[in-house]
């Protein structure tokens, strides 16, 4: 039988990282120093190397890492953060743990907080702009730097979906105040399980983020903050430093795919392709077409043994636990919602896959003219 086209291969990526990370994990075991251990602590330091940010804190997850870095900066009650509703809804509930309130604004064309849109946007209560980086390249950073500089607002990024983009050489997460990672399994840089970080250049908030994370801890059992349970686990770190190393190779290996899939459908008609904003390097965490007939092709390929998903379905403003939200209206998200597709993206697809999938998209619309 012919093996399906699945979105992320792990049990592929397991096999490749192999003996060397059972190893790892053995000794770790071995060592007992399960939580906040050498392994965090390292992970940390590579990940900020690796991003050139001074300081990197390993929490729990991506909400918690921006619930965390908002809380740090002193966002909360009565404040305003302007953010998308084209987004994971960790995003906004983020910013309501935080005790703020997340304020809508529509996106561009590559799915991203508009610029253009912030200043109506901006009232006495807003506090901080918090861009989303979704789908693997960055936002529209100068501009939102420049609204952000003008009106002393505080930047927080969500960088949840963008290890390794680059936006005119810098890289996604370290142009705010705070950059915020969930290393969620199937991000570009995943663990086994739930993980996060949050990284910046502040040393007053690494030192607040680093007790916010432990329940408020200054030291053992003193606490200063009203903090969380959120440490990223030594387990999950010993992941992450295995393949912080293989993160650029993987992210290289995306581009090939979406490259392959940008030349066999581009001038299909129908098929609108993900475009590389000006001074952005995309690193195709996801891959999104924008299509009519969106359902009937997702149940085409899936009977044709591909999967695909929708990011995201319906946005966060027209969520039931967001219903207090409804008369917002964002028409760009609210069409796009009805448009985009992910096609499968991942390190390990091979050129016959990527061919298959372009090829049904390819014969499904030529079948409807
Ligand atoms: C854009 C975005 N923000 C926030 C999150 C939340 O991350 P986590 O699932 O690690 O809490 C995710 C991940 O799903 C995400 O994709």
């Amino acid at each position: 039988m012919k093996q399906r086209i699945v979105m992320n291969d792990f049990s592929r990526e397991y096999r490749d990282l192999g003996k060397p990370l059972i190893k790892k994990l053995d000794s770790f075991l071995a060592a007992g120093q399960y939580i906040l251990g050498p392994n965090v602590a390292a992970f940390e330091r590579g990940f900020a190397r690796h991003l050139g940010s001074k300081y990197c804190v390993g929490v729990g997850n991506g909400l918690e890492a921006i619930q965390i870095a908002l809380m740090g900066l002193g966002v909360g009650k009565g404040d305003e953060v302007i953010t998308v509703s084209n987004s994971d809804v960790a995003t906004a509930l983020a910013i309501l743990y935080a005790g703020a309130t997340p304020v809508f604004i529509d996106v561009d064309e590559y799915y991203h907080l508009d610029p253009k849109l912030l200043e109506r946007a901006i009232t006495k209560r807003t506090k901080a702009i918090l861009p989303v980086h979704l789908f693997g390249q960055a936002a529209d950073m100068s501009a939102i730097l420049d609204v952000a500089k003008k009106h002393k607002l505080m930047i927080v990024e969500d960088a949840c979906q963008a290890h390794g983009a680059t936006y005119k050489g810098k890289y996604a997460g370290t142009f705010g105040t705070a950059g915020c990672f969930s290393f969620y399994p199937t991000k570009n840089l995943g663990a086994a399980g739930d993980a996060g970080a949050i990284v910046t250049d502040n040393k007053a908030l690494y030192e607040k983020c680093l007790m916010l994370r432990n329940r408020g801890a200054k030291k053992r059992c003193v606490h200063v903050l009203r903090g969380l349970n959120s440490r990223l686990d030594e387990l999950q770190a010993v992941i992450l430093r295995h393949k912080l190393p293989r993160l650029r190779a993987a992210n290289k290996r995306r581009r090939e795919v979406a490259a392959r899939y940008i030349s066999l459908l581009s001038g299909v008609a129908g098929v609108g392709l993900p475009g590389e904003r000006q001074g952005a390097r995309h690193v195709y965490h996801q891959f999104v077409i924008s299509v009519p007939h969106r359902d009937k092709l997702m149940k085409y390929l899936s009977m044709h043994g591909v999967d695909s998903l929708v990011h995201y379905p319906v946005p966060i403003h027209w969520q039931e636990s967001f219903s207090g939200f409804r008369n917002t209206h964002l028409p760009k998200t609210e069409r796009y919602t009805k448009e985009m597709l992910s096609l499968p993206v991942h390190p390990y697809m091979t050129e016959a896959q990527v061919d298959a999938v372009a090829g049904l998209v390819k014969k499904f619309f030529c079948n409807k003219k």
